[in-house]
Parts: structure tokens; C-alpha cells; sequence
């Protein structure tokens, strides 16, 4: 599932290409953004990108998900960072799913942050379709997501991405005593 976090509107568009071409200006010439697996030495950046998101610094939860999908041997889990400059500047995590729904197995997409200075540059763009390249190495030929139903930053990224509605919807009710 993609993790929900209280975002901004996503504002509009006029505005944010203004901002981008201001900041890509001041950056000129921008330096390079290498996408690579997640390292343990990363996970101080990572939880600090995650912190500026959720405003909740959630160690122990990290280091459990580094476990489970930082090891490159198993090509099914994807943790993969962005760097540039020698500094973590964004993530994304997922995992290939057996027959979730009755359906083939495919590929999740569950976690996608960029650090705030580093956004509307395209380095999710990268991280996603790094993503999507292990997915098809695994074999699988579909990607899925679960998102807030109001967080329109998040749902215009993935609409950009040309991920479209599903066949399948959620569904939940509380477990009370
Ligand atoms: C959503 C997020 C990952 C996008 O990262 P990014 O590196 O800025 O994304 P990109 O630069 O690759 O943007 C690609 C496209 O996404 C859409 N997009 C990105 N940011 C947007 C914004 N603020 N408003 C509207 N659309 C936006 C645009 O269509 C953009 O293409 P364009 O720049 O040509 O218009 C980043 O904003 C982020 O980390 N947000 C907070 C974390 C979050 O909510 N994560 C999701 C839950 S896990």
C-alpha cells in the first residue's frame, strides 16, 4: 500500500512549472542523480526524508523494512534510492505479489518520497521506472498501487505516470472487541 501522508494539495500546474524552471535555474547544471539499490549506511537519510513527510522519525519500523527489502539477492523485494552529490535524496519501495485478488502476480509499488528541495525534478520519475525495470525482470507486466483518496500530490505523480483506476477496490471495517 502506498503509505499516506499529509500532503499539500498538489497544487497548480502554471505554478509549479514556475517554480521548477526558477529552481532549475538556480541549480544549473544540475548534477547527476544516480538510482541504485538501498545501502545500510543510507538509512539515517532515508528516515530523515521519510520524518520531513510523516513528521514521525519511526526507526525500528526502518531498520525492519531494510531488512526485508534491502537484500539484493532477492530481486522480488526492491528498496532503491536516488543519489546525487553523495546524499540520499529520495526512495521507493515494492515487492512482487503472488496472485493478490486472483489475479497474476504483479508488482506493488508501496513507499515513493522525494526530499522537499529535490522535488518536480524528475527524480521520482526515475525511481519509479527503475522500479518498473526490476519488476519486468521479474517477470511480472503489471504495476499497482493503494492511495489516499485525498492526496491529490501522490495521485497526480502516479496519473503522470500513466497508472490509471483498477479492476479491484478497497474494502475495510473496524474490529471492535
Ligand atoms: C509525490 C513525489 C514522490 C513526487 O516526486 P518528484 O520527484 O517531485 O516527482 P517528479 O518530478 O518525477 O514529477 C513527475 C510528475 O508528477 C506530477 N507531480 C509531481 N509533483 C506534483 C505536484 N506538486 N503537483 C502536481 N503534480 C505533481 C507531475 O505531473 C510531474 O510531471 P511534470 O513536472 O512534468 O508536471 C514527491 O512530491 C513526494 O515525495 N511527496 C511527498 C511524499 C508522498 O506523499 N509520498 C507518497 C506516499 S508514499
Amino acid at each position: 500500500m502506498t503509505r499516506v501522508s499529509p500532503q499539500a494539495s498538489a497544487g497548480n500546474a502554471p505554478a509549479r512549472r514556475r517554480a521548477a524552471a526558477t529552481r532549475a535555474v538556480a541549480d544549473a547544471p544540475a548534477d547527476p542523480v544516480v538510482v541504485r539499490p538501498v545501502r545500510r549506511a543510507d538509512l539515517d537519510q532515508v528516515i530523515e526524508i521519510d520524518a520531513s513527510v510523516t513528521g514521525v522519525e519511526k526507526r525500528s519500523y526502518w531498520l525492519s523494512i531494510l531488512r526485508r527489502y534491502g537484500d539484493v539477492e532477492r530481486p522480488e523485494r526492491q528498496f532503491l534510492v536516488a543519489e546525487t552529490n553523495g546524499r540520499v535524496v529520495g526512495f521507493v519501495i515494492g515487492e512482487v505479489r503472488d496472485w493478490e485478488f486472483g489475479a497474476p502476480p504483479c508488482g506493488w509499488v508501496f513507499a515513493i518520497d522525494v526530499a522537499p528541495e529535490f522535488r518536480l525534478g524528475g527524480i521520482a520519475t526515475r525511481l519509479l521506472r527503475a522500479l518498473c525495470v526490476a519488476f519486468r525482470r521479474s517477470g511480472v507486466r503489471k504495476l499497482r498501487t493503494i492511495l489516499a483518496r485525498d492526496n491529490t500530490l501522490i495521485l497526480s505523480f502516479f496519473r503522470s505516470q500513466g497508472m490509471m483506476t483498477g479492476p479491484f477496490m478497497p474494502l475495510e471495517m473496524d474490529l471492535d472487541a
